[in-house]
């Protein structure tokens, strides 16, 4: 790096919060890409971490000025290398940008982009207020949730993190900050720009604020596992679910070896024996006889498809235990995963999807691992690992599930992005036209491709 441009980071940010120390910011190199498919990182970069929104706009004039390529992070959670710096320049991270505040009235939150999922649901709790959705690992950061438009488990009911954005300050690739949206439950003023940034994976700005819809507390809720011995029987009740008049926070499908293997690696007990598919679905209603109502009505549809007996967590412990084992078997299966998949089909295709997956699986006798969110239709395939086998293999069967979910009206992605690792596989889901206004919208906000250049834009 040029030391004239460090020197003009220093005098921006102060000299303690640019680093460039190649040792002292290796965690800011990656990503949690499984290691076979991340990009390797550029070693020629400088760390700096404003803390103000000016900052941040200084930073990003200075690099448009010198045609200096910033990679924005947050947590560093992502999926797809969407934020590794695969290239030299300026890692910019947002974590020192941490403030956040409740508004109980408006039932909003109001955070810089730094905050971690963890803190805007404890928060939010403190306040008696409630954020239905858990897009992933609690240490994820508002800014990139928002860059990448994250999903998750409870997004059944209230959506993924699109649907809870009401409000985004953006600083642009060249340096000047939009204030879109606000404390709006209804806004329809002009284009709605701020949606175009949610999910650009920080290619077309900055996010450095956002306003998020909270929600009130439910009187009671309560987390269903139902078994089967037969995963068909379990994919086949999710409609009939859906259709009762039910809709509950999360609607997932899970298999026994997967829950139990990411139970041990946490020191936990996935808490159901019977069955070797499950699914988990979370309730949340004003009261609890509500509640108990619908997991009557769950079990007696699940039943009519062969269900066995059903476990009803309903203290927050044991609630909470079932959705961090849920949510960490990526991370027990990660050092045997090559690439985990996030397709997205039509809800009732899941099962036709999962039928085609068995297929290539027979195929080309390897394993591969199926669990995700069935009630949103996206499901995380895992291509694992097999002795002697080239990335021309597993390439292979990662385009024939691509080529599955495409002929059945999906798309590649669902909730993780394109990042850098999926650019290549955009036009199974895209065509040649809407990636043209794509690229012109890149340059009409990013004239000099600055910002986080090589990434979704293929
Ligand atoms: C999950 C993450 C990997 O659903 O998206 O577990
Ligand atoms: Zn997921």
């Amino acid at each position: 790096m040029d030391k004239n441009i460090v020197n003009e980071l220093k005098g921006i940010v102060g000299e303690e919060w640019v680093i460039e120390d190649i040792d002292r910011m290796l965690g800011y190199l990656v990503d949690e890409t499984a290691e076979l498919v991340r990009p390797p990182p550029s070693r020629d970069v400088v760390l700096v971490k404003p803390q103000a929104t000016s900052e941040v706009s200084e930073i990003l004039r200075l690099a448009n000025k010198y045609r200096v390529p910033v990679f924005p992070r947050g947590g560093g959670t992502g999926l797809v290398g969407g934020c590794i710096p695969i290239s030299g320049g300026i890692i910019l991270s947002l974590e020192r940008m941490d403030r956040i505040e409740i508004d109980r009235d408006n039932l909003m939150a109001v955070t810089e982009a730094g905050v971690t999922l963890g803190r805007l649901i404890e928060e939010a709790d403190r306040a008696g207020l409630f954020f239905p959705a858990h897009p992933g690992d609690e240490g994820a950061q508002i800014g990139g949730l928002i860059a990448c438009n994250a999903g998750g488990a409870r997004a059944v009911r209230t959506g993924v993190m699109r649907n809870y954005v009401k409000g985004l300050e953006v600083v642009l690739p060249t340096g000047e900050v939009l204030d879109l949206g606000g404390k709006l439950i209804k806004n329809n003023t002009g284009y709605s720009l701020m949606h175009l940034f949610i999910g650009s994976e920080g290619t077309l700005g900055v996010i450095t604020k956002a306003v998020i819809r909270l929600y009130p507390k439910f009187g009671a809720t309560a987390t269903l596992i139902i078994p089967f011995n037969d995963r068909k029987n379990a994919v086949k009740s999710v409609p009939k679910i859906l259709q009762s008049g039910i809709i509950p926070l999360a609607l997932e499908y899970v298999e026994k070896d997967l829950v139990e293997k990411s139970a041990k690696r946490l020191g936990l007990t996935w808490p159901c024996r019977d069955g070797k598919a499950f699914l988990l679905i979370i309730l949340a209603e004003a009261d609890e006889d509500t509640v108990y109502l619908q997991c009557e009505k769950i079990d007696s549809i699940c039943k009519e498809n062969g269900s066995l007996e059903p476990l009803i967590a309903e203290s927050r412990r044991e609630q909470e235990s079932i959705l961090k084992i849920r949510s960490e078997i990526y991370s027990a299966l990660k050092p045997e995963t090559v690439d985990i998949l996030d397709v997205a089909v039509p809800p009732a295709s899941v099962g036709e999807l999962m039928d085609k997956i068995d297929e290539i699986e027979r195929r080309y006798g390897t394993y591969i691992p199926v669990y995700g969110h069935v009630g949103d239709g996206n499901l995380h395939p895992h291509v694992m690992r097999k002795e002697g086998w080239s990335m021309e293999q597993y390439e292979k069967i990662k385009e024939e599930i691509y080529m599955a979910a495409t002929e059945l009206g999906g798309v590649i992605t669902g909730e993780h992005g394109v990042g850098y690792i999926r650019r290549k596989y955009l036009r199974l889901s895209l065509s040649e036209e809407e990636i043209e206004v794509m690229r012109k919208l890149k340059k009409l906000f990013d004239p000099n491709n600055i910002l986080n250049p090589g990434k979704v834009v293929p």
